[in-house]
């Protein structure tokens, strides 16, 4: 088994070296090699996704990345920034299915902006499609208006759009995902967000997630606006348990969510195609404003880790491993800054990466 190692830019090297000593602690047998990408691979190779990095990724089982970003390459034009290096390896290796789970950990209810109640106990999954929508549809650009209301004016345009086979893949991802979380004590429901009361693309979405629903008679589906989901998520979180939308209705919700968990620090995220091949990443950015003070969360990756280790590398014990070990750093009261509560003690980034390491038992 082959890792990609791909740290990337501000925290991202930071996290990820935790995650790596938390990886290596567990005596598994793998390979692991690192590659430049985003701003970082901009400044080595003047490109955020060199060929050898994406080569690289192609051919490893799974892929730990950091993140990507920097407010200083936001003057260089769009081909060359660092997210298209992120956009680049979800389309070039087909990541379709984003898993973003936003589980409150009891020790944090107080460290979320929402009231206790409201969140103690959250466990949902947000499933976000990944590779098609408004995010990659063609064409795009800019041009001069020919009609509108102000034809001859400079304008610009992109493209949503779905086939039907996108839909009906990333809505069989979702079902599954719940069938397999009813078998554990979840409810068994899938939310399926769309903006049917305006756009034909989600109008055709819900109509082939209803069709897909209809061969899992168990799982109960409904069907929301994500203007309203936007709301619901604040007043009532744990009415979800699988949440499916596309690309960017899914980026804007699963931040939403991030914060019903306490902080966007601790959650996770994996990337799959059909292959099962996966891209494993914190959900947050690359926070070049706390790059390099060694404040940063690693929780999410270390997590993220661990997903990897569940989905692409097939070894559910060493990923339960490293989650309990995260549960019991949480228990011991040991908390980053933006966890941070009166009460608990404040660490860094590598202080928490050890104390993850400590906490491992097999
Ligand atoms: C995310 C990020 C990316 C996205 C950016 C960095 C391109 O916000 O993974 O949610 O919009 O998908
Ligand atoms: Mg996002």
């Amino acid at each position: 088994m082959k890792i990609a190692i791909l740290p990337g830019d501000g925290i991202g090297t930071e996290i990820v070296a935790e995650a790596i000593k938390v990886l290596k602690a567990l005596d598994l047998s793998f390979t692991m090699e690192t590659a430049p990408v985003g701003g970082a691979a901009y400044e080595s190779h003047g490109h955020p996704l060199p060929d050898s990095t994406l080569q690289l990724a192609k051919d490893a089982d799974a892929i730990l990345f950091g993140a990507v970003g920097d407010w200083k390459y936001d003057s260089l034009e769009r081909a060359l920034r660092p997210e298209q290096a992120i956009l680049g390896l979800r389309k070039h290796l087909g990541l379709f299915a984003n898993f973003r789970p936003a589980i409150c950990y009891g020790q944090l209810v107080n460290a979320s902006s929402l009231k206790p109640e409201l969140i103690s106990g959250l466990d949902i999954l947000i499933i976000r499609e990944l590779t098609g929508d408004i995010y990659f549809g063609q064409p795009r650009g800019r041009r001069t208006a020919t009609d509108g209301h102000f034809p001859g004016a400079e304008e610009a345009f992109d493209t949503m759009r779905y086939s039907k086979p996108e839909i009906e893949r990333i809505a069989h991802v979702a079902f599954q995902a719940a069938r397999t979380r009813k078998a554990a004590g979840s409810e068994g429901r899938v939310t399926s967000v769309d903006k049917a009361n305006v756009l034909e693309t989600f109008q055709f979405w819900k109509d082939v997630v209803t069709e897909v629903g209809q061969s899992y008679p168990d799982i109960a589906l409904d069907h929301m606006y994500v203007d309203n989901a936007a709301m619901q998520l604040v007043k009532q979180p744990k009415r979800f348990d699988v949440v499916v939308t596309g690309n960017m209705f899914g980026d804007i919700l699963s931040d939403e969510a991030s914060m019903l968990t306490g902080s966007i620090g601790m959650l996770p995220s994996a990337s799959l195609n059909s292959r099962n091949q996966g891209l494993y990443e914190p959900s947050h950015g690359s926070a070049p404003d706390i790059a390099g003070q060694g404040v940063a969360n690693p929780l999410a990756t270390i997590l993220s880790a661990a997903m990897m280790l569940r989905f692409s590398l097939k070894q559910p014990e060493a990923a339960a491993r490293i989650e309990k070990a995260v549960d019991a750093v949480l228990t011991q009261g040991l908390r980053t800054p933006d966890i941070y509560s009166p009460g608990t003690s404040k660490v860094g980034t590598r202080e928490m990466g050890d104390a993850v390491v400590k906490a491992l038992v097999k």
